[in-house]
């Protein structure tokens, strides 16, 4: 197998809201009870009058998860958000969520306009995975098959051959890896190491992270088990290596919310962006959620477990995308053409997988039948 390297001399702190304290300083501040009221009014004139659909992630603002469903939008995780983006008949998409978020729909949905509240709500892993550095890793292994994350820009997208979310990694990952596959993963090397140590499959990592889940402390959620013995843990695969070896549940933000609802225990300690309570919480009222504890450099919680770049959305923004028309995503358009292959590809595979495969509970049995039946 061959050995991780470290990459890291190549990531570039230069891009728009690297660092948490730059990005946190964007944050809106909060809005009244009553300005509250009168923005989601005004929004959702707009959104009718403009056949535009909201799609937010879970780990936006409670107001915005709600007003996405309530006027016919969505909310999901970054796999449902492109699906439900390309296929909803609006032509206005207004994503409420981090930039790569609103570039994928864009990608996928290119007679669509795409606006979002705050372009600059990037992402910890995207902004650590410049495309030229990133290039010039892929090229020194062409060997490989690139499988990128979708949590990275159109230029990093276009140069994969595979792009994959939380949600659907893991089947991807042993798909190729029965194919015979050597795989170069970017950017997120915790991910990455949870994937290869669930399917052994062959990676060479780029060494990003995401700022928020490195927070997460194994030691501290150690002893906050110890406290609450009965309490279920569900983990993103962001987090560290130490923090998912603590974890009942592993998985994407829709699978954790899933968890909640088919899992007997009441008490549940949450390690992702606690944005994501407010859909566990409607899932499960009667349930007990309890965060995951965070520490920063010095012991001084820099994130506290939100991410500081999806906190960006509000109300505000929405419905000055919307009135204004600001915040559109435009991309390149041969670029955008490369990046669909590969999220087409995640896409058609998600769909397969969903029809052909009712899920074993045996990963490799149900990939060997997917390659019979399902794969392309
Ligand atoms: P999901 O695809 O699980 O929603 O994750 C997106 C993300 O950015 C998690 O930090
Ligand atoms: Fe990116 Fe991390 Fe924020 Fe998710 S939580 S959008 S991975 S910075």
């Amino acid at each position: 197998m061959a050995v991780p390297v470290d990459v890291s001399a190549m990531v570039s702190p230069a891009k728009v809201g690297y660092t948490v304290k730059e990005a946190w300083a964007r944050v809106p501040e909060p809005l009244t009870k009553e300005e509250m009221e009168a923005h989601k009014q005004a929004i959702l004139q707009a959104l009718k009058a403009q056949n535009a659909a909201l799609v937010a992630h879970y780990y936006v603002a409670p107001e915005l998860q709600d007003l996405a469903i309530e006027s016919g939008g969505c909310v999901g995780d970054s796999l449902e958000m492109a699906r439900i983006g390309r296929e909803h008949p609006a032509t206005t998409l207004i994503v409420a969520g981090v930039r790569f978020m609103g570039e994928t729909a864009k990608i996928l949905s290119p007679d669509k306009r795409v606006l979002m509240p705050d372009l600059e709500a990037n992402c910890s892993l995207d902004l650590g995975c410049p495309p030229q550095a990133f290039s010039a890793f892929c090229d020194a292994h062409p060997d490989r098959t690139v499988v990128v994350y979708a949590n990275t820009g159109a230029e990093v997208k276009a140069r994969a051959d595979w792009v994959v979310t939380s949600s659907i990694a893991l089947e991807i990952v042993t798909f190729l890896h029965q194919q015979g596959k050597k795989i170069l993963w970017g950017p997120d090397r915790h991910l990455g190491n949870y994937i290869q140590k669930e399917t052994g499959a062959d990676m060479l990592m780029w060494q990003g992270s995401c700022t928020v889940h490195n927070e997460f402390k194994a030691q501290e959620l150690l002893d906050l088990k110890q406290q609450y013995p009965a309490a279920k843990v569900l983990v993103h695969p962001e987090s560290n290596a130490e923090v998912i070896a603590l974890a009942d549940v592993v998985g994407s933000t829709s699978r954790l919310i899933q968890a909640v609802g088919e899992l007997d225990a009441t008490t549940y300690i949450v390690a992702t962006d606690q944005g994501i309570l407010h859909a566990m919480r409607q899932k499960a009222p009667h349930k007990t959620f309890i965060a995951a504890p965070t520490a920063g450099e010095s012991a001084t919680c820099k994130s506290c477990a939100f991410c500081p770049w999806m906190a960006m959305n509000d109300l505000v923004g929405v419905r000055r995308c919307l009135e204004a028309g600001s915040g559109e995503i435009f991309l390149d358009e041969e670029l955008a053409a490369a990046a669909a292959q590969p999220i087409d590809r995640m896409l058609a595979f998600a769909a397969a997988y969903k029809k052909h495969i009712r899920a074993s509970g045996d990963l490799s049995k149900d990939m060997q039948l997917f390659a019979k039946v399902g794969a392309a």
